[in-house]
């Protein structure tokens, strides 16, 4: 069987991780996602890469994005090692969509969309469970067993302050990724705004249908 290469985009707290983690299930790909790499990796030395900060979770902790030369080797390994996959959290800018275009085809590319305060709403009533890697909501989501709700933690990253400037980030930087590739024709949008089964149905049919 030949395994779809899919992109996944959407603003922080779009949905992506946790739609991605159903997609990696049902069509047997890897998650490859440029978040939780760097998260892995958050106190790894790029001092003598010559940049504004020494490790990657200096800009992580600042809503600010990672260099693309560091993430740019992170991607191209992992796409190499992969045999069909869901990507999450990269291309972010312009650069790295051009580096993508010369690492692989992609056969499908969706778009998650959701209203801002809704995202904001979301980030900061994330939790996770270190153990497990699961996602969960205070709201939407709570975990059912006590033991898990007991363990749950919140990323560095999800405090209000930090969420609008990932906002803003993402506006500026990431929106005219999205905006290249529905000039390219190849832009699937979903609705995000739904229940996650509800967007599970729309992003489901609409893998089948496109790859
Ligand atoms: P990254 O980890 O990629 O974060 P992000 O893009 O900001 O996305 P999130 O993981 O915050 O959101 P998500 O869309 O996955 O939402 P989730 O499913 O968890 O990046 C973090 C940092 O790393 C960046 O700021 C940057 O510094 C660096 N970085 C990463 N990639 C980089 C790159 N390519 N270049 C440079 N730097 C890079 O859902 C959110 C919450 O909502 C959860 O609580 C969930 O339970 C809930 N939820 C999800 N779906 C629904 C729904 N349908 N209804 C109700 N609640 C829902």
């Amino acid at each position: 069987m030949v395994r779809p290469r899919i992109l996944i985009l959407g603003a922080p707290g779009a949905g992506k991780g946790t739609q991605s983690a159903r997609i990696a299930e049902a069509f047997d790909v890897e998650h490859v996602t440029t978040g939780d790499a760097l998260r892995a990796n958050k106190e790894m030395d790029i001092s003598d890469l010559g940049l504004e900060y020494g490790t990657p979770g200096e800009y992580m902790d600042r809503g600010e994005l990672v260099p693309d030369a560091v993430v740019n080797a992170i991607v191209d390994r992992a796409l190499a090692e992969a045999d069909g996959f869901v990507l999450d959290g990269y291309p972010r800018n312009e650069e790295q969509a051009e580096e993508l275009d010369d690492m692989t085809d992609l056969d499908v590319v969706l778009y998650l969309e959701v209203g801002e305060e809704e995202l904001v709403h979301r980030l900061t009533g994330r939790r996770l469970d270190p153990e497990t890697g699961d996602i969960y909501h205070v709201e939407y989501n709570p975990p059912e067993e006590p033991a898990v709700e007991s363990r749950l933690i919140q990323r560095d990253d999800d405090d209000e302050e930090t969420v609008r400037e990932r906002l803003r980030v993402y506006r500026e930087n990431t929106e005219p990724v999205v905006e290249r590739y529905e000039q390219q024709g190849v832009l699937e949008r979903v609705d995000g705004e739904g229940s996650p089964e509800e967007v599970w149905e729309d992003v489901k049919a609409t893998i089948e249908a496109a790859s």
